[in-house]
């Protein structure tokens, strides 16, 4: 059994929880940044940190061939925990058997609310007054893993989809780290 406390991140783009994830790690090593997205902003930050870092684009390949070379480099790295972050990719059901209860991920939600895209926009449509993020485990179904952790942010009258998503952000940077750390070691 791999040691959970190596952790490997997975983005898609400007990585900003990952680099949460690395200034903030207590307890856990980031021993691999992936991505399915070779110009991802934030491969280039990994690798100007000295952080392991693999890509391969993912589009045109079949899903399960992409997840099986991806699962193989992550056993080469010896990972025991797969942290999600900004990774626009939904994952094959033979990837998540493969690494069952040990992918988490980063969700602008408080979930089981708005489970999918678009959830500020969502989330001052529907009038809420507290808006928020998760970090949950992944299962075959979107967004609906057990929920690990949860930060509030308050909706404010005057608020657009932007400003709402810049506050969660902010709260998912705090939060993911410190799920993270009680994940690996629970
Ligand atoms: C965040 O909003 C996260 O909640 C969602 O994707 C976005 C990733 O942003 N899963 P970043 O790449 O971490 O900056």
């Amino acid at each position: 059994m791999p040691d959970p406390r190596r952790v490997a991140i997975l983005i898609s783009g400007r990585g900003s929880n990952m680099r949460a994830l690395v200034e903030k790690a207590d307890g856990y090593d980031v021993s691999l940044v992936a991505s399915n997205k070779p110009d991802a902003a934030g491969l280039q930050w990994a690798r100007d940190r000295g952080l392991s870092t693999w890509s391969q684009e993912s589009k045109g390949v079949a899903k399960e061939a992409y997840d099986r070379i991806l699962s193989d480099t992550l056993t080469e790295y010896r990972i025991g925990t797969i942290a999600l972050a900004g990774f626009m990719r939904i994952l094959s059901p033979w990837f998540i058997t493969q690494w069952e209860g040990r992918i988490v991920n980063i969700h602008p939600s408080l979930l089981p609310k708005y489970r999918g895209l678009d959830t500020h926009a969502r989330a001052l449509e529907t009038g809420d007054a507290v808006h928020g993020c998760s970090v949950h485990l992944v299962t075959e179904e979107l967004d609906a893993g057990e929920v690990l952790g949860q930060a509030e942010v308050q909706v404010a009258p005057e608020d657009t989809a932007q400003t709402l998503e810049q506050r969660v952000l902010a709260a998912e940077h705090d939060l993911y780290p410190k799920i993270l750390s009680e994940f690996v070691s629970r």
